[in-house]
């Protein structure tokens, strides 16, 4: 029933996923990381910002999440009156586990009253400990919004410096947390890339390191990636992010070429959802992601104050 490039998925899937979400009354909600098939089968798919607001405003009473479990989370923060399954038990991510609410409370301690700013990218049980949240696609945004200079931001270094060039009024301190993933990518391997291709544009997303953003034309969240491809006059593009979004790329710009890092860039993690997963899924209901009240309520108000701030 599984992988291949196109997302080509076969009818009787299709069907039984259709009957499937129509009897549950369900939404299919999918990252532009997961595999191109469940991106076919999903109503909506987006960035982590995307996401949430698509969980948050869809009337649907069942969320299907195909992503990993952080940003579960987010829906069940958003929407505890809906029923949110994540469609892989399995699926995390690494840089939302470098982060716990013992250590931010630690650290809280030795700050004096300084402003948490955390990277969706964690724990419920850490954004409660936040006073707001952001994701790739409006951390400038969030960051102008705080009136204190100094700011801890949690749990993304790399995101957390490429956000500092914009916004040289701000003192950022960091948190060592990183994504594996983008974390790959290879210096020389890039610079052979952009010589191999000098037409091309570069774009990277924040999670990769100093020194490939600095090689990258443009930075951007995976849906200002996706953006970007459709309104550059460029049609040569090497790709710094996981390679997920090629599929939409590649389906809204036939005329475009794609040049990938050969150093794959692949969260398995988003790769571990699966057309079966989400058919167990819708039939079993099983895993639901709630977030306990007590973590939820304080968790709730750093995401909304975050939905509050105007996207870039
Ligand atoms: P965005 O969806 O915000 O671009 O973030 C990418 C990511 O790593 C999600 O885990
Ligand atoms: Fe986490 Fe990186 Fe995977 Fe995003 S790409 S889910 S940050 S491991």
């Amino acid at each position: 029933m599984e992988g291949n490039a196109s997302g080509a998925v076969p009818a009787d899937v299709r069907e039984t996923i259709d009957r499937l979400v129509r009897e549950r009354q369900a939404v299919i909600l999918s990252h532009y990381y997961c595999k191109p098939e469940i991106h076919e089968v999903a109503h909506f798919v987006g960035d982590s910002l995307g996401l949430s607001q698509e969980a948050a405003r869809n009337p649907a009473k069942v969320i299907i999440f195909c992503g990993v479990h952080f940003m579960a989370e987010t829906a069940s923060i958003l929407c505890p009156e809906k029923t949110v399954v994540l469609a892989n038990a399995e699926a995390g991510c690494p840089m939302a586990d470098m982060i716990t609410p013992d250590a931010l409370a630690k650290r809280k301690s030795e700050l004096n009253g300084v402003p948490i700013l955390t990277y969706v990218n964690s724990p419920a049980a850490v954004k409660a400990l936040s006073d707001i949240c952001c994701t790739s696609a409006n951390v400038v945004a969030v960051l102008r919004s705080l009136a204190p200079k100094t700011i801890l931001m949690t749990p993304d270094k790399n995101l957390a410096i490429h956000a500092q060039k914009f916004t040289p009024e701000k003192e950022i301190l960091t948190w060592p947390g990183f994504c594996p993933t983008h974390h790959r990518l290879n210096l020389a391997e890039i610079m052979a890339l952009k010589e191999a291709h000098p037409e091309a544009e570069v774009l990277a997303h924040p999670e990769c390191q100093p020194k490939i953003l600095r090689e990258a034309h443009f930075i951007g969240s995976t849906s200002g990636i996706i953006k970007r491809v459709a309104e550059s006059p460029k049609t040569e593009f090497i790709v710094l992010t996981e390679e997920g979004v090629l599929h939409p790329m590649r389906k809204q710009n036939p005329g475009k070429v794609f040049h990938e890092p050969s150093t794959r860039m692949i969260c398995p993690n988003m790769k571990k959802n699966t057309l079966q997963d989400v058919i167990t899924a819708l039939e079993t209901l099983d895993p639901v992601i709630k977030v306990p009240e007590d973590i939820r309520v304080p968790a709730l108000r750093a995401v909304d104050r975050m939905m509050a701030v105007p996207r870039d």
